[in-house]
């Protein structure tokens, strides 16, 4: 049977206590909405319908470009209603996946049981055994151990409030009920809401086949209603991403002082010391070493390369055998060949470094391309901006730059020059010579110590 999916993603989350809404705050670097729709797309269902209603505008904006279906829950009368608003452009037929965008972490493989279970009932729900149960509805078994409702914390009776087994939030209903159980749906209850948990009661008063499949792992399902709760939550997606790095192969000074935003990808005997932080896409070749306190976004890093500490790294290419760091900041656009350094205090953007090439220290390379075998000096600058525009400083290989140079783009230097320290380059080079534009050296023996003047 066809499969749609809604998520709902319409509450405010008032107990965030922020203005911006629960569903865009970000795990991991992504919106808990980001997460649950990647999720519903490996389940490749028919429809994926988004439920906005608190500022929408803004929900739909961050959101677009996927895909989705966005429906407007004008006014917010609960999680009932919400998928009520739904069914007008619900495929028909389908079976219905109700997810909510502040349960982020439910993987595929837990929707993939969820979903086996369902095949031959009318409602099956996701429970799970939180650790503390306060703030979920419960799951209410009769004698037979059947699921016949869900009961919300501020409905529930002491007894009740005993029962460990939680709703998690997903729920299954099969397409040929779910007109028939959303209709039956009213408010009567302590918050006057349209509980989309009431559809159980319904299903089991009516001798409908009701289930519900236990989440063995209850940090999967924890929902997001505060900061607190999003931090626990984000230190589950952390522990989650070093195991699975760890099962790689890789080495982790510390697991717990470590955030992976993305996706990070390692070959073997990768080694990485404390509060590193991975953005993006980032790939890492056999044997790199990746220092303390380094940023590292959308990279690619070949083999036994060294990251030295504190260094940052956002949308660059690194070689093989490379030395970079520490203190060294790579911007978008920085190509590195094989074997090269790039030292403390240098900044580059935009640059290509060829094979062998140093910039050791203290300098800016950007916009620039610099060949293979060339040694820039410490505290070499790349004018490349006049203020208006940017220009290119072309380097040819075997190229010696002394320290302390200005390079004025547009400008070549070419192959196997030398560039005397302290010059500021304006006009190409020739090759192989030696180009130098300072002022010749002077003494001057008259010369007095300036003496300061007495206080009168
Ligand atoms: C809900 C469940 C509860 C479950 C818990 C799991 C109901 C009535 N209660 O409670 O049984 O244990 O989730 O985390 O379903 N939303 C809308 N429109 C609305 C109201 C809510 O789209 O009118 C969205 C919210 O944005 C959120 C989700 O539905 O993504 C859940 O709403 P929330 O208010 O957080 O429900 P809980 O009190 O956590
Ligand atoms: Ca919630």
């Amino acid at each position: 049977m066809a499969l749609s999916i809604i998520i709902l993603a319409a509450g405010q989350g008032t107990r965030m206590k922020s203005n911006r809404p629960k569903v865009l705050h970000h795990l991991a670097g992504k919106p808990m909405l980001q997460h649950v729709v990647d999720t519903s797309r490996v389940l490749d269902p028919d429809q994926i319908i988004v439920v906005v209603g608190h500022k929408a505008d803004l929900v739909k904006e961050v959101m677009s470009g996927q895909a989705l279906t966005f429906i407007e829950q004008n006014q917010l009368l609960g999680t009932g209603h919400a998928v009520a608003q739904c069914l007008p452009i619900l495929n028909s037929g389908n079976d219905v996946l109700v997810l909510t965008a502040d349960v982020p972490l439910v993987t595929q493989t837990t929707i993939g049981l969820l979903l086996k279970d369902s095949t031959d009932v009318d409602v099956n729900v996701l429970s799970f055994m939180p650790a503390n149960p306060f703030g979920y509805g419960r799951i209410v078994r009769n004698s037979n151990q059947t699921v016949c409702a869900i009961v919300e914390q501020k409905d529930a009776s002491q007894f009740e409030q005993a029962i460990i087994e939680s709703n998690s939030g997903i729920i299954f209903i099969a397409g040929s009920r779910v007109d028939q159980l959303i209709g039956l749906l009213d408010n009567n209850n302590a918050q006057s809401e349209y509980y989309l948990t009431d559809v159980i009661k319904h299903a089991s008063t009516m001798g409908q086949r009701v289930n519900a499949t236990i989440c063995t792992d209850p940090n999967e399902v924890n929902g997001v209603n505060n900061q607190q709760q999003l931090s626990e939550v984000e230190s589950h997606y952390r522990k989650r991403q070093v195991d699975k790095l760890m099962i790689e192969g890789v080495k982790l000074y510390d697991p717990t002082r470590i955030d992976i935003r993305g996706e990070l990808t390692v070959g073997k005997d990768v080694v990485i010391d404390i509060n590193c932080i991975f953005e993006g896409e980032v790939s890492l070749g056999d044997n790199v070493h990746i220092g303390a306190n380094c940023i590292i976004r959308h990279t690619k890093i070949e083999s036994n390369t060294n990251i030295l500490p504190m260094t940052m790294i956002d949308e660059s290419i690194i070689g093989h055998n490379a030395n970079i760091g520490p203190f060294s900041r790579l911007r978008p656009g920085t190509e590195c060949s094989d074997n090269i350094k790039i030292g403390n205090f240098v900044e580059t953007k935009k640059a290509l470094i060829g094979k062998g090439s140093k910039v050791s220290h203290l300098s800016y390379v950007g916009d620039a391309t610099i060949g293979k075998n060339v040694n820039i000096g410490a505290g070499t600058i790349t004018c490349n901006y006049d203020g208006a525009n940017k220009f290119q400083t072309i380097i040819e290989d075997d190229v010696f730059i002394g320290s302390d140079t200005q390079l004025v783009a547009p400008v070549t230097i070419g192959q196997g020059a030398t560039i005397g320290a302290g010059s500021t380059i304006t006009r190409n080079t020739p090759e192989q010579q030696l180009t130098l534009s300072r002022s010749k050296q002077v003494s001057i023996s008259s010369w007095k110590k300036p003496i300061k003047a007495e206080k009168g």
